[in-house]
């Protein structure tokens, strides 16, 4: 086995951080340096040691706790970077939790990851150890990386614990879905409803469910932004103690190899994350999240190559919400290298790309094993075979997604079994503008929903509803609900919880506020879906949808809440759209900005 540290070259590139510590045409200014530096209690012999100045870039606070176990694990970081002969400085990312950031977390990820590009140009850094966890959190960070390109490692938080009520496991978020449609068919009470939700998050760390979260730093580990097999161990774990030390001292060695994202970051990267998502059954966020990361990288990426090498490759992960387990199982059973063995089995994997410990995905994952062939399975015993995205478009949208791997069984027999017609469905629709107007209007018999009906959300992208709001997988009225129909197929522009099992068609773009098809759409229009065209159309002449736009655009285009926060206007005005990752556009010209 090739010992990583010697498996790259040191490089004689002298350190960024010289240029405000070691600078003799300026005396003055290393004076200011210095003298500021020293105050924070470094000692003048440690500045002028040509030591590496490594950040830690901190995202877990009492506001973010889905992150907060990061303040612990940053002391064990600190000890591996001072054990490998660095210096470091610890500073706060913007903090961003999913649950309870008004109107949405997705509206923080740009900011805090232009608030991360400003830190990491602009100080003294050498190399930077990102602490990943709650969704949008590991997206802002490696966002950031990419566009500053100094070397970069990131440290997973880790799920939390499993969840059990009454010996069942229940999954941080999932079970919310549950619960919701419980409490509406009157099965438990609000007592019954709170004890059932919270009993899914039992101890510090990141949704212990494939949401979010797992999906985004399962995806860091296999882009190989982070060491391998770390992402998923749980945060209470010795063994993530032991691996946040090891992050510290690998990050010191990896600025001695000037060992930089753009060298981890490639098109072969990004395929294998997308292979890796539909293997994991992983989050509809993904795209979006990779999207933003390739392009701050400057890697082609294309919504299409989702369905292009992600939509054949089989389930393998059987965790909620698409399976059964939980991240503890999951963690025990090998987690993301023995996944990436039985896809290598297949050729699925671009074996070469490179990784943080300077070797490659491949020899990094060649040979592990699964310990619980229930909770990952072999390659020849998938829990689905193709489960990855479909992309969708039509007269409705030019994209959206589908993930293929929750269709369950009560709505392929509903609405996928139509033996002329297998691969299609079509029905009346239900439009709501808004969560707001959703949560008002949902139980309302006027609006006379069958299980015919599909119900649109629009108004909830990333312009409309600052961020984009998860709010498309949508229950259907209690009264359904009672009746037996537990889900009737949803289609919006907004987004949807990593922890909804859900089969909605989502993130469509360009959204109604951005001058999409879905704004023309009204209810009482049909609409057909026909998965294996790849089409999603509202079934409504051309002549009709003309006049529809006019009458549109006299009306000053699709209303949308005025912004709340100067953040929200600043976002609004720059915003690309989700099928380009929803970055701030413009931004993505700022490249590789700390190589000289
Ligand atoms: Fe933060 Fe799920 S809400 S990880
Ligand atoms: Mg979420």
């Amino acid at each position: 086995m090739t010992d990583p540290k010697t498996a790259r070259p040191k490089t004689a590139r002298p350190l960024r951080s010289r240029a405000w510590f070691d600078n003799p045409d300026n005396i003055d200014m290393t004076a200011l340096y210095l003298e500021r530096y020293l105050n924070f209690g470094l000692s003048l012999e440690e500045l002028r040691s040509g030591k590496p100045i490594i950040g830690i870039a901190q995202t877990g606070s009492d506001l973010s706790p889905c992150n907060r176990h990061h303040l612990v694990l940053a002391e064990r970081i600190r000890e591996g970077i001072r054990e490998a002969g660095g210096i470091v400085l610890e500073f706060p990312v913007h903090p961003i939790q999913e649950t309870g950031k008004r109107p949405t977390a997705g509206l923080d990820r740009n900011l805090a990851y232009l608030g991360l590009v400003e830190l990491l140009y602009g100080y003294p850094l050498d190399g930077v150890v990102l602490t990943t966890g709650c969704d949008k959190t590991t997206p802002a960070c490696l966002m950031a990386a990419a566009t500053v390109n100094i070397p970069a490692i990131a440290l997973s938080v880790g799920p939390m614990l499993n969840g059990w009520f009454k010996g069942q496991r229940t999954g941080s978020g999932t079970i919310v879905w549950k619960a919701r449609e419980m409490l509406a068919a009157g099965e438990i009470d609000h007592d019954g409803f709170i004890k059932l939700v919270t009993s899914s998050a039992p101890s510090t760390g990141f949704c212990n469910t494939m949401g979010t979260a797992t999906t985004m730093n399962t995806l860091a580990e296999a882009l190989g932004m982070m060491l391998p097999g770390s992402a998923a161990i749980p945060a209470p774990y010795r063994d993530r103690q032991e691996v946040a030390y090891q992050t510290g001292k690998r990050i010191v060695e990896m600025v001695a190899e000037d060992l930089k994202p753009s060298e981890i970051l490639t098109r072969d990267a990004f395929l294998n994350a997308i292979v890796v998502n539909s293997a994991i059954g992983g989050s509809t966020n993904a795209p979006i999240h990779l999207a933003a990361i390739a392009r701050h990288m400057g890697v082609e990426l294309d919504i299409t190559d989702w369905q292009t090498y992600g939509l054949d490759v089989p389930l393998l992960v059987n965790l909620q919400p698409a399976g059964a387990y939980l991240g503890e199982d999951y963690y025990r059973a090998g987690s993301l290298p023995a996944v990436v063995a039985q896809l290598m089995s297949r050729g699925l994997i671009r074996e070469g790309a490179l990784t943080v410990n300077g070797r490659t995905i491949g020899d990094n994952c060649r040979g592990a094993t699964i310990e619980d062939e229930d909770v990952i399975r072999p390659i020849d015993k998938p829990l689905k075979e193709a489960a990855g995205f479909l992309v969708l478009r039509g007269n409705l949208f030019e994209a959206a997604v589908m993930k293929t791997s929750v269709i369950g069984e009560e709505f392929r027999n509903r609405y996928l079994s139509n033996p002329e017609d297998p691969d299609a469905f079509e029905g009346p629709v239900v439009v709501f503008d808004g969560p707001e107007d959703y949560h008002h209007r949902i139980d309302d018999p006027s609006l006379g929903i069958t299980d015919e009906t599909l119900l649109v959300m629009r108004g909830a992208g990333p312009v409309g509803y600052p961020g984009a709001a998860e709010v498309v997988n949508m229950r259907p009225p209690a009264e359904l609900i009672k009746a037996g129909v537990h889900a009737l197929p949803c289609l919006g522009d907004g987004r949807q919880s990593g922890t909804s099992a859900s089969p909605s068609i989502l993130n469509a773009s360009p959204e109604a506020a951005a001058g999409g098809g879905l704004a023309l759409l009204r209810t009482g229009d049909r609409v057909r879906v026909d998965l294996r065209r790849g089409t999603a159309d509202m079934l409504v002449d051309a002549d009709e949808l003309e006049r529809r736009r006019k009458a549109l655009e006299e009306a000053g285009g699709y209303a949308y809440p005025a912004s709340q926060t100067p953040w929200q206007a600043m976002q609004r005005a720059t915003v690309g759209q989700m099928h380009t990752g929803a970055i701030l556009e413009g931004a993505e010209r700022f490249q590789r900005i700390a190589q000289t």
